[in-house]
């Protein structure tokens, strides 16, 4: 079956890439997906948003952040704020990763605010939701992706959905080389939807895209998107190299088995 949102796929470069390295791999990326199909994300560092922006001009590249605070402004060293992230020419951010969560302490209320917040400045967010392999292993995969939506989207109007993407990354699954098989992602994304069209209503659950990552390559990637409630991937580890990358993007002319 096709899908019926349109498909967006997201590198994420994580803690990676000097100014230098992020222009030379837009250079490259460029000519690769000029045709492509999917929608074409990159979230860069932010020493890196404002270049990788500027050499993304004219370009179906489309450049992001990977954190943000939830305040306008203030005291808040270290910290970064949407309309910051805006002036470099960030037009997404991505919210709430694992490793937020995990290595940084983020809850699902602070991701709340910080959803809110790029939403009221013009930041498109991507709110990433994910079990670790024990609360997998427990049974508890349904329960907790559905928490960390209603908390993470809590107050979020039906508008407001339309506008939001999310990011369904199992956190055992991560940089592990473990990938979710095609058929236990798509068991959690219609579980998702499903959720969502409960809370949302059933439009809005048919119209959001859900991405999904975790050790996603160019050798599960059509796979993957061939699933009906996958409507995109966030890739880390193999955005970094712009032929991988590609070849993900391109997803379509990848060999069948
Ligand atoms: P990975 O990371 O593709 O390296 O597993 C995905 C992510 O953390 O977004």
């Amino acid at each position: 079956m096709v899908n019926k949102r349109p498909e967006v796929i997201v590198g994420n470069w994580k803690m990676y890439k000097t100014i230098e390295e992020s222009v030379d791999f837009i250079e490259k990326l460029t000519p690769l997906v000029s045709e492509s199909e999917p929608f074409v994300y990159l979230a860069a560092p932010f020493t890196a948003l404002q270049a990788t922006s500027k050499a993304s001009e004219g370009t179906k590249i489309v450049v992001g952040a990977q954190n943000m605070n939830d305040a306008t402004e203030g005291a808040f060293t270290g910290e970064v704020a949407a309309s910051m992230l805006l002036d470099v020419g960030a037009k997404f951010v991505i919210l709430g990763h694992s490793e937020r969560r995990q290595l940084f302490g983020e809850t699902s209320s602070f991701v709340n605010k910080k959803v809110k917040r790029s939403l009221a400045e013009g930041l498109k967010p991507i709110v990433c939701v994910g079990e670790t392999l024990e609360e997998r292993e427990s049974g508890k995969t349904e329960e907790i992706v559905m928490q960390q939506i209603s908390e993470s989207l809590e107050g979020i109007s039906t508008e407001e959905l339309e506008k939001i993407l999310i990011a369904y990354e199992p956190v055992w699954a991560i940089g592990t080389g473990r990938t979710a098989t095609p058929k236990e992602a798509q068991e959690v994304h219609a579980f998702q939807r499903h959720h969502i069209g409960e809370v949302w209503g059933k439009v809005a659950a048919d119209k959001i895209g859900i991405l999904y990552g975790g050790s996603v390559k160019p050798a599960n990637a059509r796979e993957l998107m061939q699933q009906n409630d996958i409507d995109g991937l966030l890739v880390g580890g193999a955005s970094l190299s712009p032929e991988s990358f590609g070849s993900i993007i391109n997803y379509q002319n990848a060999l069948t088995h």
